[in-house]
């Protein structure tokens, strides 16, 4: 994977803890360039679109419930092999199992609850970007929105 952008969704927990400021410092010193963002709480059917993909999991309803519990900050970061990148700094999807110093080590409360979201690949970051935002809000450092 070698593309330049990644969304990360900054959860309703980790708003409701005031780790908004922490996190965009984690992200801003890792060298990323925020090039889109937006705060608003998702409506049930924006987080069960977002999340269609694990519909068939037994902690959908409980994840969306989650979601929409809370407002979400919602960014677009940009950054050679951003969708790598990201993930090697948010850390493993369970938080007793991602590495010290990483955000949901940092910041995740339980494995749902685990602060950030990450796209997972790159045909994934082009879709999650898209759902959220139009060309005109975004500002690519990168030139190619
Ligand atoms: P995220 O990176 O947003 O992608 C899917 C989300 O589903 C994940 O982070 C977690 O919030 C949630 N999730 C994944 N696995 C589980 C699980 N086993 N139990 C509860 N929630 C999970």
């Amino acid at each position: 994977m070698n593309g330049t952008k990644t969304l990360t969704i900054i959860k309703p927990g980790a708003v409701a803890n005031e780790y908004i400021g922490p996190i965009l410092e984690k992200i801003n010193s890792k060298g990323f360039h925020i090039s889109a963002m937006k705060f608003f709480r998702l409506t049930q059917s924006q987080a069960e679109r977002f999340y269609a993909i694990h519909m068939d999991k037994a902690f959908y309803k409980s994840l969306v419930e989650f979601m929409i519990s809370g407002p979400v900050l919602v960014a677009i970061l940009e950054k050679d092999n951003a969708v790598e990148e990201y993930r090697k700094i948010i850390g493993a999807t369970d938080p007793t199992k991602a590495e010290e110093g990483t955000i949901r080590k940092l910041f995740a409360e339980s494995i749902e609850r685990n602060a950030v979201h990450g796209s997972d690949s790159d045909e994934n970051a082009m879709r999650e970007c898209d759902f959220f935002f139009s060309k005109i809000e975004r500002f690519s450092k990168f030139g190619d929105d």
